[in-house]
């Protein structure tokens, strides 16, 4: 199964990318497409559009378009629930010990990481940033 996370622009800036990565391995999760991105202020919008009438909403696309972010498809058993527990609770002062927003997470805004919240959002996250034939190319017999 698959699902989407992505490293935000705090965790960049801060140069966590690694030991992000270094959990999301040793939690068992395969990178099965990983590109640098930039947002436009329209994709954050967009990729953000449930979020449209929260008070946080500006505050949230400005952040999110600060500066480089790194979309992920992960894989994983039960990938979608499996990585919200890896990643806690949005507001890293909630997030249990030991969960990357606990870990890297600057506050409830700036909190590192992302993942998609259920299966049918996943799949569209990770249409979002990634397409078909490009995570087939990259395993060609061993993609999905
Ligand atoms: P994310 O899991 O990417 O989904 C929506 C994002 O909005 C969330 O992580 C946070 O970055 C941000 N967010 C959610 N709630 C708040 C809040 N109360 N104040 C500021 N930012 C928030």
């Amino acid at each position: 199964m698959y699902t989407l996370a992505i490293i935000k622009p705090d965790a960049i800036a801060a140069q966590k990318v690694g030991k992000i990565i270094t959990h999301l391995e040793e939690a068992g999760y395969t990178i099965r497409g990983a590109r640098l991105a930039r947002l436009s202020q329209q994709d954050a919008e967009s990729f953000y559009a449930v979020h449209r009438e929260r008070p946080f909403f500006r505050s949230l696309v400005a952040f999110m378009t600060s500066g480089p972010c790194l979309p992920m498809v992960l894989e994983r058993e039960d990938a979608v629930d499996h990585l919200r527990s890896v990643i806690g609770a949005t507001d890293p002062e909630e997030a249990a010990e030991g969960t990357i927003r606990r870990l890297y997470a600057e506050s409830k805004e700036r909190n590192a990481i992302h993942a998609s919240d259920s299966p049918d959002t996943a799949d569209r996250e990770v249409a979002f940033f990634f397409s078909e034939s490009e995570l087939r190319r990259l395993w060609g017999a061993d993609a999905r």
